[in-house]
């Protein structure tokens, strides 16, 4: 199932009794998460969280907060409009049994085109409502941005956000500030121009610049490394929300120069729609919340980035990573901020990265076929620790 926006994804959570309003002020600084952190503790993941009136530095942010809204078995089922992951990893396993692969490479062609056969390639489209409000940054954005003016809904304000205003959280006490925790980063390898949409935090460092957390190994870091090598600007777009599937495919573990776009059309069983950036030729859902647009100069020193409050439970350290600069933000008249947080187990994390390996079991098994199953406890944090049955 298509959700239209992540409005209408909580919409429905709601309706299934899923979803807690939260209609007090509560602080994006520290308290979101305390409240989060409670919930998801909870057997089966708790309930997701709306927060009406989340605060930015005692200010009531115009967009509220949602959070665990996929932190549980039943709402990642509904992200994906079914009643089991298990439902749609059976359907997708079905799909690619049609011609038994004899290599893994063989298996990820197959899998292209397994889920290419919902038509579920992305389609480009000239318009959509993450344009509702456009700010572009040519200029120093203005220091008076805040608080918004009464008009703000109708995407008349003189003064659209800045970073500095959206209701981004800082997680835990000893985090360097605040993060995005749920952004879907949008890169294109130089060479090839394929896309690459991945998950990496980023870090508020003020109005314009944020850290760019992609580690080494990851898709977005190789596109990176290339545009060092030809020392040409990178431009990157980071999107957040729309449908809920935009972040779970940005986290799933797809093979590099599979796109990301094609998984989430095929889970949604529709299209996704694509725009085009206002100030640079990347192309981001049409249908997102969010959108934030900049580059990463090659020439530009590394920063620290960090320390944060991790998926283990401790904090990992600053560590040096490019610096991501900001051209542009959009975003939808009646947008929802979507996050999450990370910490000591178990957390949301643990059924974004349960319903993932879900998914891809049938795709191991076919190269692999003496695998039973594959579970990734809580305690592994995620990605520490795989028990496989064979
Ligand atoms: C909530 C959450 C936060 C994450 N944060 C990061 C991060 O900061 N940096 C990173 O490299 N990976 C992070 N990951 C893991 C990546 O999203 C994941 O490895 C993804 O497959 C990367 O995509 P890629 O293989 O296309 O690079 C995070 C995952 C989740 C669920």
């Amino acid at each position: 199932m298509a959700f239209d926006s992540f409005r209408d994804f909580v919409n429905a959570l709601d309706a299934a009794g899923e979803l807690i309003r939260i209609s007090q002020p509560v602080a994006t600084e520290l308290e979101i998460t305390e409240i989060a952190d409670r919930e998801m503790k909870l057997p089966g993941g708790g309930k997701a969280l709306l927060f009406e009136k989340p605060t930015v530095n005692g200010v009531v942010s115009p967009f509220p907060v949602a959070i665990n809204t996929l932190g549980s078995h039943k709402r990642m089922a509904m992200s994906m409009g079914a009643e089991s992951v298990d439902e749609v990893a059976n359907e997708l396993g079905a799909l690619m049994k049609a011609k038994p692969p004899t290599s893994f490479k063989e298996a990820i062609k197959l899998l292209s085109l397994a889920l290419d056969l919902r038509h579920a390639k992305p389609k480009t489209v000239k318009s959509g409502s993450c344009k509702d409000v456009i700010q572009k940054f040519d200029a120093p954005a203005s220091s008076n941005s805040w608080p918004p003016a009464p008009d703000w809904q109708k995407g008349t304000n003189p003064n659209p956000p800045t970073l500095a205003n959206l209701p981004i959280l800082k997680c835990w006490p000893l985090d360097g500030g605040r993060f995005i925790t749920l952004p879907c980063v949008v890169t294109r390898d130089p060479d090839t121009g394929e896309r690459n949409l991945g998950m990496y935090r980023i870090q508020i460092y003020d109005d314009q610049t944020t850290g760019m957390h992609w580690q080494l190994q990851k898709v977005a870091a190789r596109h990176g490394r290339r545009y060092y090598e030809r020392g040409e600007r990178m431009p990157v777009a980071i999107f957040i929300g729309g449908d809920p599937m935009f972040p779970f495919a940005a986290t799933a573990p797809m093979p590099d120069g599979l796109d990301e776009f094609l998984l989430a059309g095929y889970l949604r069983k529709k299209s996704v729609e694509l725009v085009k950036c206002e100030t640079n030729d990347l192309e981001v859902p049409a249908n997102a919340d969010f959108v934030i647009e900049g580059y990463i100069d090659p020439t530009e020193p590394l920063r620290d980035e960090g320390p944060f409050g991790d998926h283990t439970g401790y904090y990992t350290l600053p560590e040096p990573y490019p610096v991501f600069h900001i051209t542009a933000i959009t975003h939808r008249k009646d947008a929802v901020y979507p996050a999450t947080i990370v910490g000591i187990p178990p957390m949301e994390d643990f059924y974004i990265g349960g319903a993932s390996v879900k998914l891809f079991l049938p795709i191991f098994k076919m190269n692999f076929p003496e695998i039973v199953d594959i579970a990734l406890p809580a305690e592994g944090v995620v990605h520490k620790l795989v028990f496989v049955s064979i």
